[in-house]
């Protein structure tokens, strides 16, 4: 199986605010459906709270949490080792955010698409943790309007 994590994040490593994304980028929006259709995305509670519609359509969604136990249109685990137990061997698993969960699942990614905002936010409570450049490749870049489409690998 391979675990890639999938993030939006300011220069400054800020992702959200009050239980929201920071910016609403609409190419961005396309490229996570185009990444994500078809297979599992796994989240936190505090994500999925956050969601304008509930579960991601034609997606497998699987939520993290240890005080809800029933969801509509997911999965629910108590752990995230539980919830990636339950996955096929051969796919891609995309881990999409928040904070607590992106900083369980680092270990364990072998690839991060990241898209880099070059706008700082004015205000910000979630981030994403630091990550160790020297254990990346930055495989793909791609420069856009006052952002960049990032993907690194696991060396
Ligand atoms: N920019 C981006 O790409 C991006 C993507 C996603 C989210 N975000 C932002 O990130 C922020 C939310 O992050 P967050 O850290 O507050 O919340 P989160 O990671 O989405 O959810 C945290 C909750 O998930 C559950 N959880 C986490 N790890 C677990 C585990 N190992 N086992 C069982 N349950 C587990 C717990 O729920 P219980 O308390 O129910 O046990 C925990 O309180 C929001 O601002 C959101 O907009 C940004």
């Amino acid at each position: 199986m391979k675990i890639s994590i999938i993030v939006a994040m300011a220069e400054n490593g800020a992702i959200g605010f009050r239980n929201q994304l920071l910016y609403h980028i609409p190419e961005d929006l396309k490229r996570f459906k185009a990444l994500t259709i078809g297979h599992t995305v796994v989240m936190g509670r505090n994500t999925y709270l956050s969601l304008p519609n509930g579960a991601l359509p034609q997606r497998r969604n699987i939520v993290l949490s240890r005080t809800i136990k029933n969801i509509t249109g997911c999965d629910v685990y108590v752990s995230l080792e539980e919830a990636l137990h339950s996955c096929s061997e051969g796919e891609e698993v995309f881990i999409i955010g928040g904070e607590k969960v992106y900083r369980q699942a680092i270990p364990m990614v072998q690839r991060i698409y990241l898209t880099l905002i070059k706008r700082a936010p004015l205000q910000a409570d979630a981030f994403f943790p630091k990550i160790s450049i020297q254990q990346w490749d930055m495989s793909i870049k791609e420069e856009r309007d006052g952002y960049s489409f990032i993907q690194y690998d696991r060396k």
